[in-house]
């Protein structure tokens, strides 16, 4: 299959729009990473979702709603008369953006979207390009990020046309995503709120708006089987070359930077390692991570390793997703990394 890169003008975006009201796939930008959308209301283009990706079909995919509107998606059977008041709040104040909400599902959304759970995750997106094809659509879009299975999610078009290329037809071009890690997934349901995958927003974010604080969700816990999130996963969001965890930094005098180094297999490590953010910012940590991740990867080096990243707003986000694409950790003996891996600890 050829696969086409469209711009984002109003002819491509109409061609996009009818290419999924016909029951395809296109890969589409948010701000966080890019989305491989289907109508979410058409079982057979949900299908092909998780087809082209590769993903079992036991892990639930997000419907992007096609307004920030939570009364609209009650009244069009999206989610339930039950939605929590905390739902509207936090509508209210971070969308559009990268929090998603996981809330009781309404009778209109199938199966093959919640994986069969009675609940729906929603999101409205903060991109003008995912806006308008919303609008276009008229219907909530479900959209896994656009990467094959448990491999790092693409934050341009061209790490789209990496991951699917010849798999599927359309990738519409937004540019590069501002966030660049996923969004934020909070559950809404009883006992209590509960963040199953940080992101930009943050737990701080959410306490301010709701008055209390969410639980942080690590670990698919053997009594929480009923709530699968590929998120949950241990190993995802990983390049192919080994990466592992430094403990201790090597940038000396340099608090604040954050490196990926990697080591190709006849030298020792690279004297030009990535650099995810000169003034070690996480925000700016965050927008680099996946694409320098990549570039990492294409290196073809034995090993990456990344260095311990300073606090800030994205660090849990960045914490987690490095924890997840990592077999273990490193630790730099004079001149190498000792590289252990996980297990063998
Ligand atoms: O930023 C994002 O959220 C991106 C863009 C494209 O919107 N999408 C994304 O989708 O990261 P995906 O499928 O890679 O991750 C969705 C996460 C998974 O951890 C999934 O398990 C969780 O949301 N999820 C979806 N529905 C759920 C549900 N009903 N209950 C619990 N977790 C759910
Ligand atoms: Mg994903």
């Amino acid at each position: 299959m050829k696969t086409v890169i469209l711009s984002s003008d109003p002819a491509s975006l109409r061609r996009a729009a009818d290419h999924l009201l016909s029951g395809e796939v296109v890969a589409i930008p948010t701000e966080t990473v890019y989305g491989l959308a289907a109508v979410g209301l058409n079982p057979d283009a949900v299908k092909k979702v998780f087809a082209a990706k590769g993903r079992p079909s036991t892990d639930p995919l997000i419907l992007h709603l096609s307004s920030p509107d939570l009364h609209q998606a009650i009244h069009a059977g999206i989610l339930s008369e039950n939605t929590p008041q905390e739902a509207f709040k936090l509508a209210s104040v971070f969308w559009p953006g990268p929090l998603t909400l996981v809330l009781p599902r309404g009778p209109r959304v199938p199966p093959e979207v919640t994986s069969g759970l009675d609940t729906v995750a929603v999101r409205y997106p903060a991109h003008p390009v995912a806006q308008q094809l919303l609008a276009l659509v008229g219907c909530p879009l479900a959209a896994p990020s656009a990467n094959r299975f448990g491999r790092i999610s693409p934050t341009d078009a061209q790490a789209v046309l990496q991951e699917l290329g010849g798999i599927i037809s359309l990738i519409l071009d937004g540019g590069d995503c501002s966030t660049g890690v996923e969004s934020t997934v909070l559950s809404l349901l009883p006992p209590e709120p509960t963040i199953l995958r940080p992101g930009k927003i943050t737990t701080e974010d959410i306490t301010r708006m709701i008055g209390r604080a969410p639980r942080r969700q690590t670990q698919l816990s053997a009594s929480n089987k009923s709530m699968p999130s590929p998120g949950m996963l241990e190993s995802h969001y990983a390049p192919a070359t080994p990466l592992y965890l430094a403990q201790g930094c090597l940038s000396h005098g340099q608090s604040g930077l954050i490196f990926i180094h990697y080591r190709t297999p006849r030298e020792g490590i690279s004297t030009n390692p990535f650099v995810l953010s000169p003034e070690g910012d996480t925000e700016t940590a965050a927008k680099n991570l996946y694409r320098l991740l990549r570039q990492a990867d294409t290196a073809k080096g034995k090993a990456i390793v990344i260095e311990p990243i300073p606090d800030g707003n994205l660090a849990p986000a960045l914490r987690d997703r490095l924890q997840r694409a990592s077999v273990g950790t490193a630790r730099w003996n004079g001149t190498c990394w000792e590289l252990q891996r996980r297990g063998e600890i």
